[in-house]
């Protein structure tokens, strides 16, 4: 099976390659990346017509909630992954907070199964750090590495005991597998819904003090210094946090981090209409904490961009803004609010932009995706950055729509997105471009 991408603007952050050409796929595989107009299009099964849109690297979403098993009414691997391909999402690691949790060899091995017969991207199931997510015992790294588990953690639980994180980090290293800690210091914010600002203040919303998430990651910070072992931040959202990941990889610390779209587009003056879309884990800061992440992005210091695409149903965001479920189905939105948010504004190259969604993520989780090099599997994205249009939460492929961003107008259109050389999702503007 042979399909040509043609009038293709090739955007590979990998190779720093932002060039018109065409891009051969064979057999799932990239075999060729050319000038434009190379190929003679009828030696190819299929001919994809780009129109001049960007070609890139399908994106890499390092932090996704899928669900299943346990809460499949929020949402399932099947649509979790139609999801992810309508939002140019080829690759998902997906977090271990399912009912039962993936703290064992066969409830890895079911979502790894799952993924294959009814998936439609790439899943890479992230194990628990420790069994049951208790924080008391460490699960079987060593096991589930070997069935092809890339990282772990208890994500929306904190390790708390700091004897127990070193162990991990330590046990963890030697079998160079990836450490993500939920950063939470519960004593702190256990009763916070929102960011203990002044608009938590004034709203009378329990507030989450920055030193609730600060605190755990310098205690992360310092165990993976004094281990030399590798610790990865998820979600980070206070200034605080980002000086002093900024201040580690300075001293040589091996730690990478992520932020997520959420926290680039939004701060906690969007507290005010009480829209339990908007409460999610850890919590909206204030402009200034969102300043400071924006410039750990473009700095480097935030090496990747990340959903925690988080499903809930309507019946767990329909409540009392202290009681609604925590989080955002964000897999079909961060793109474009990437690119609205940053690219749009002259703060970040697109080219950089796609870095932090593709071959950065990719490069954390060690996995051969987020580049177009030949040899690669075609997983790819055709988008149109410049395209406008308005967000319509009612028309998610995901399954849940708790989304704060409905009705935002934004820029960019995923036209279609490849998962081995297949197409898994195309726009209905975008049709008419597929041959075969
Ligand atoms: O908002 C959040 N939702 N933060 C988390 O850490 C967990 C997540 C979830 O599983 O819903
Ligand atoms: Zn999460």
């Amino acid at each position: 099976m042979k399909t040509l991408i043609k009038n293709a603007r090739i955007m590979d952050p990998a190779s720093g390659v932002d060039k018109p050409g065409e891009v051969l796929i064979e057999d799932g595989r990239i075999v060729e990346i050319t000038a434009a107009n190379v190929h003679t299009p009828q030696k190819s099964d299929r001919v994809i017509d780009a129109q001049g849109a960007v070609v890139a690297p399908g994106l890499v979403d390092l932090h996704v909630h899928l669900r299943e098993p346990g809460e499949e009414y929020k949402e399932t691997i099947a649509s979790g992954t139609r999801a992810a391909a309508a939002g140019g999402v080829t690759s998902v690691a997906c977090m271990p907070n399912t009912n039962p949790p993936l703290d064992n060899l066969a409830m890895v091995e079911l979502v790894f199964s799952k993924a294959k017969q009814q998936g439609v991207v790439n899943v890479f199931p992230i194990a628990c750090i420790t069994k049951g997510r208790k924080g008391e015992e460490l699960t079987e790294m060593g096991e589930l590495q070997a069935a092809g588990v890339k990282a772990v953690s208890d994500d929306g639980e904190p390790v708390a005991s700091p004897a127990l994180m070193r162990s991990a980090l330590q046990y963890a290293g030697m079998l160079d597998l990836l450490v993500i800690n939920h950063a939470e210091e519960k004593s702190l914010t256990e009763n916070g819904v929102a960011h203990g600002g002044f608009m938590a203040a004034k709203l009378g919303l329990a507030g989450v003090p920055r030193s609730g998430l600060e605190i755990m990651i310098s205690r992360d910070l310092l165990l993976a210094e004094e281990t030399g072992c590798r610790i990865h931040i998820p979600h980070v959202s206070t200034a605080g946090a980002v000086r002093m990941i900024r201040e580690a990889k300075a001293r040589g610390v091996k730690v990478t981090a992520e932020t997520a779209p959420h926290y680039l587009v939004l701060t906690d003056e969007c507290l005010a209409g009480y829209d339990t879309n908007v409460r999610v884990n850890p919590p909206i800061p204030e402009a200034s904490d969102q300043a400071a992440l924006i410039e750990g992005v473009l700095d480097g210091t935030l090496d990747a961009i990340a959903t925690d695409h988080a499903p809930h149903s309507r019946r767990e965001k329909e409540k009392e803004f202290a009681l609604a479920a925590p989080g955002i189905s964000g897999l079909e939105t961060s793109l474009s609010l990437v690119l609205t948010a940053l690219v749009a504004t002259g703060k970040l190259s697109l080219l950089e932009a796609l870095r932090r969604m593709t071959v950065n993520p990719a490069n954390i989780l060690k996995i051969p995706k987020g580049t177009l090099a030949v040899g690669a599997d075609a997983d790819i994205v055709i988008f149109d950055p410049e395209a406008g249009r308005v967000i319509q939460a009612k028309e998610f492929v995901s399954q849940s729509n708790n989304t704060p961003f409905d009705q935002w107008k934004v820029k960019g259109r995923v036209l279609a997105t490849l998962v081995a050389g297949t197409p898994v999702y195309i726009d209905a503007t975008f049709a008419g471009n597929i041959k075969k």
